[in-house]
């Protein structure tokens, strides 16, 4: 059976976008503005297991992490009036990509492999997918999710934009969408 749609200004809002640009931050931002409760999936995962994202892709393999992340992504896109921040591979997933972009508001945040290269020390350490690649592989990795983000409802670019200019200008995408 088909399962009823949500009204527009009842749908989720989930943040994409690639390790590191500031989908929780932001996410954060835009659900107090709101007045939303706002959801890491990441975090979700983190608590169920008792383990970082790095510690589970070590224990038990990136299979069991994408398989917990796929149902947890699906069903929360489909609760009203959260803000969700996916983990920057989810959206890669084609039924992932297909249930957000039917129930929720997608909102891709853009930032530019220059702007991007800066933050890597910052996030190196906790990211498994990034463990053990050179620079130019990682490059790779980065353009190649580029395609499946840009399939957003609606693309920000944060390069010269600070957290909160981000998050005011969203509020405006919002309600211009
Ligand atoms: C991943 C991104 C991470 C986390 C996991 C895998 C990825 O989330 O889900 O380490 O494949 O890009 P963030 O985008 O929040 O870092």
């Amino acid at each position: 059976m088909r399962e009823r749609e949500l009204p527009l200004h009842e749908k989720s809002i989930v943040f994409v976008g690639f390790m590191g640009v500031g989908k929780t931050t932001i996410g954060k931002l835009v659900a107090e503005k709101l007045n939303r409760d706002f959801i890491d999936v990441d975090e979700v995962i983190e608590k169920e297991f008792g383990m970082t994202p790095r510690e589970i892709f070590e224990a038990y393999g990136e299979k069991t992490f994408r398989e917990r992340e796929k149902a947890l992504s699906i069903s929360l896109s489909k609760q009203p009036s959260q803000v969700i921040s996916l983990g920057g591979g989810a959206f890669l997933n084609e039924e992932i990509r297909q249930a957000c972009l039917e129930n929720s508001h997608v909102i891709f945040l853009d930032l530019s492999w220059e702007a991007w290269k800066e933050r890597l020390s910052l996030i190196l350490d906790s990211r498994p997918v990034l463990q053990n690649k050179s620079l130019e592989e990682i490059e790779e990795l980065f353009y190649s999710r580029q395609k499946a983000y840009s399939l957003s409802h609606i693309k920000v670019s944060t390069d010269h934009l600070n957290e909160e200019e981000a998050a005011n200008h969203i509020m405006e995408s919002l309600k211009l969408s």
